[in-house]
């Protein structure tokens, strides 16, 4: 444990790997948007471009437009640039500089045991980038750059959220400082995990080869309706409690998906539609989903065909950010013994 009192900041970034679901918006954006008008702490959210590069190649216009489509998200999804410092990683220099001194903490067997690391290189681990195997020093970079005091990630990032303590641990004991503080995995909500429309033991992701198992945040209202109405479900009505649900994958899922857009707990969403069969439950959904939805697949519509307006929103934000990070990677480097 550190002793020094951090200012509270709270940094999260997603990779833009092109279409944005509602899985994304649920477990993620929306959160962040939550935290940002908490009011208790300081917000930065981040494109991780460098990240994206690093699983296959990725052409370079196809690139800069997921990059210019998540920022869209974001701001249509009501991260507001006046609260948040939003930026894309690659240009704020101090993530990539701080990632090489990283590199040079955490040590290979740590690296090797991440489990994102095994799963997306594989069976031929040597044909995997360096930059696949670094990741997670780099995402550790992305959030002690800022001194980040608590980090809102899904499940599966868990793990490199403890290795980001290992590596600041390791750090700080090395050089006999109290420099990075311990960041905290902030994991929680009623859709960490949004399942698939077709499948409830599946996550929503946008690589499932059928359109059908999610909602796209481009989607537009028809869009929605058809998809939440063909959506998988059992012959049963809905239970008024929540132990009803057990083994009911497919009922909870639209169950938890209603409470999170309503911003209602699960108890209450069954409070009020306990008893109802699908048939009645699915168009209520419809239009909660519509009412919360298309606002903003309007306004991210609107910014992608403005993109020099996102394009400046970013160049503030990363301006914004080094005034951070610029101070924390210059003592960074006076620790650890380069000349100034
Ligand atoms: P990905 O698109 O998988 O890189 O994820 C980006 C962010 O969205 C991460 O914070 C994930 O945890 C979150 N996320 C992705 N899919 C889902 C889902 N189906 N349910 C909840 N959160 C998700
Ligand atoms: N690895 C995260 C993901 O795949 C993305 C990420 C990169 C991130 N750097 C980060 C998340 C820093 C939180 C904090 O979802």
């Amino acid at each position: 444990m550190t002793d020094t009192t951090f200012t509270p900041r709270v940094f999260s970034g997603i990779q833009p790997s092109g279409g944005l679901t509602l899985g994304n918006y649920l477990g993620a954006i929306k959160r962040f948007v939550d935290m940002q008008n908490e009011g208790t702490y300081e917000t930065v959210y981040c494109m991780v471009d460098l990240h994206a590069i690093t699983a296959k190649f990725l052409d370079p216009e196809t690139l800069r437009r997921n990059t210019r489509e998540l920022a869209a998200g974001f701001i249509a999804s009501g991260i507001n640039p006046e609260k948040s410092i939003l930026i894309n990683q690659s240009q704020v220099p101090e993530h990539a500089q701080l990632g090489w001194i990283f590199n040079c903490v955490a040590r290979m067997g740590w690296m090797g045991r991440m489990t994102q690391w095994k799963d997306k290189a594989g069976k031929n681990a040597e044909a995997a980038s360096l930059g696949l195997f670094a990741y997670p020093a780099l995402m550790a970079a992305d959030i002690l750059v800022y001194h980040a005091t608590h980090v809102p990630v899904g499940d599966d990032q868990k793990q490199h959220l403890e290795l980001t303590r290992d590596i600041a641990t390791k750090f700080n004991h090395d050089y006999g400082v109290d420099f990075f503080p311990l960041t905290e995995p902030v994991i929680e909500g009623v859709a960490t995990r949004v399942m698939s429309l077709r499948d409830g033991s599946k996550k929503m992701s946008k690589s499932d080869p059928s359109d059908a198992s999610r909602i796209n945040m481009t989607d537009d209202a028809d869009a929605i309706a058809k998809k939440i109405r063909k959506a998988k479900t059992d012959p049963d009505a809905l239970p008024s409690e929540a132990g009803g649900l057990e083994e009911r994958p497919e009922a909870r899922n639209l169950v938890n998906i209603y409470a999170a857009l309503a911003e209602m707990s699960l108890e209450d969403v069954l409070r009020d539609h306990g008893g109802q069969q699908f048939g009645q439950f699915k168009p209520a959904l419809v239009d909660l989903a519509v009412e919360k939805l298309s606002p903003i697949s309007k306004e991210m519509a609107r910014l992608m065909a403005a993109p020099s307006e996102i394009d400046r929103i970013l160049a503030r934000g990363a301006e914004q950010a080094r005034e951070i990070t610029a101070p924390i990677l210059a003592k960074t480097y006076e620790i650890v013994g380069m000349v100034r």
